[in-house]
């Protein structure tokens, strides 16, 4: 079993991919900075694996680090701790980011510091510490207006918003990175589609600060009565009901297809691999509504306004790639999404707060 690095590791993907790796046996160290996140889910993700303590009090396995991915001296210490302990990182997984689209139209450099700069500095210690397998966090964004649907990883990269632009950098740095020390790093660049739901306890979650920007989070507040109604942008798109249609996929899926990458770049020669994790299926924002609406048992009022800037009518994985490569599948329905989302947020309706 590895000791991993695992950046924003408190936040929603992360705490969901921690868990399942800390359930394979892997010792992890979580830097992150919880800007969007709070430690709080760690602690509830320590509990879900029944983590051990040693004699002298500490937990094994799990351990946190407060601390940003830009700091190169947070970095250093974090590696050299490890190394001396005789447990050095073996790989990382780097979800730490910012992923916003419409703050990153306002905040360009703030997203291009943190998610290519932030990015940089990580791999910059990790070369320097021999470390050079890594897991990326990378997004479905990266294709703009999709020429075709299902998506192959092999459509061409037209991000249309910074955030996106700073993904598509960092997938070209990891690329110019293993070109210039060849069969020496491990990469995995996972495009993600839509990730959504919760681990079925309903302990861990997705807990946006805000108002949410994505559909799921919003539905699941408006059916828990954080807020009143739901706006669906455009019903007039080309699409069986005329809203948009996505791919979304189950946040446990997307955190068991992260331990199949990771098992894959420790087996195979070193390589740069790019795979889409999707459910190759497509939801519409009113069959969304609808399934929630059955699994919580609660109403989701909606209203249909104007399109919005920036939105393509359909986007849906091609996974095959995944399955070829990883031996790697979606296994939870639309349903599944729903009740285990509802599981959540009805245990949680202000999220991680409610615990203080
Ligand atoms: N959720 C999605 O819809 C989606 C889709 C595609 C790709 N992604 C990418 O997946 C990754 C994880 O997404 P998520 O949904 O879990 O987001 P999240 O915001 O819940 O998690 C990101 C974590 O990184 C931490 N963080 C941010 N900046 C940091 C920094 N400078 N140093 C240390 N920690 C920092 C945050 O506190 C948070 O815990 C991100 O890179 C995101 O761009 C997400």
């Amino acid at each position: 079993m590895a000791q991993l690095l695992i950046t924003g590791g408190a936040g929603f993907i992360g705490s969901h991919t921690c868990l399942v790796l800390l359930q394979e046996g892997h010792s992890l160290i979580v830097l992150d900075n919880y800007s969007n996140s709070s430690p709080v889910a760690l602690e509830r993700v320590a509990a879900l694996a029944e983590l051990s303590f040693s004699a002298n009090g500490e937990r094994e396995r799990l351990e946190l680090v407060q601390g940003n991915i830009g700091d190169r001296e947070c970095l250093e210490q974090l590696f050299n701790t490890a190394c001396k302990r005789g447990k050095p990182i073996e790989a990382v997984i780097h979800f730490a980011g910012l992923k916003a689209v419409g703050e990153s139209v306002r905040e360009p450099l703030r997203y291009w510091n943190v998610n290519l700069t932030g990015t940089g500095c990580l791999l910059a210690a990790m070369d320097s510490h021999s470390c050079r397998t890594l897991v990326f966090s990378s997004s479905a964004t990266l294709y703009g207006y999709p020429d075709t649907t299902p998506i192959p990883e092999t459509a061409p990269i037209q991000p249309i918003n910074p955030y996106g632009h700073s993904k598509a950098a960092v997938e070209q740095l990891l690329h110019d990175l293993a070109a210039s020390d060849p069969n020496q790093w491990r990469i995995a660049c996972l495009r993600y589609f839509n990730p959504v739901g919760a681990h079925p306890s309903g302990t861990i979650g997705e807990d946006p600060l805000g108002r949410p920007n994505n559909l799921f989070p919003f539905v699941s507040q408006v059916a828990v009565g954080r807020r009143e109604s739901l706006q669906v942008f455009g019903g007039d798109w080309p699409t069986r009901d005329g809203t948009c249609i996505r791919d979304y996929i189950h946040v446990m899926d997307l955190a068991e297809g992260h331990r199949s990458a990771l098992e894959c770049l420790f087996a195979e020669p070193a390589q740069v691999l790019t795979l889409n994790l999707g459910s190759g299926q497509g939801a519409s924002v009113l069959e969304v509504v609808q399934a929630f609406e059955q699994a919580s048992g609660r109403k989701v009022p909606y209203e249909v306004v104007g399109r919005r800037d920036g939105d393509a009518a359909i986007t849906i994985a091609d996974p095959a790639s995944a399955l070829h490569r990883l031996g790697w599948r979606t296994q939870r329905t639309l349903d599944d999404i729903c009740l285990d989302g509802w599981a959540w947020q009805s245990a949680n309706p202000s999220g991680y707060g409610d615990l203080g």
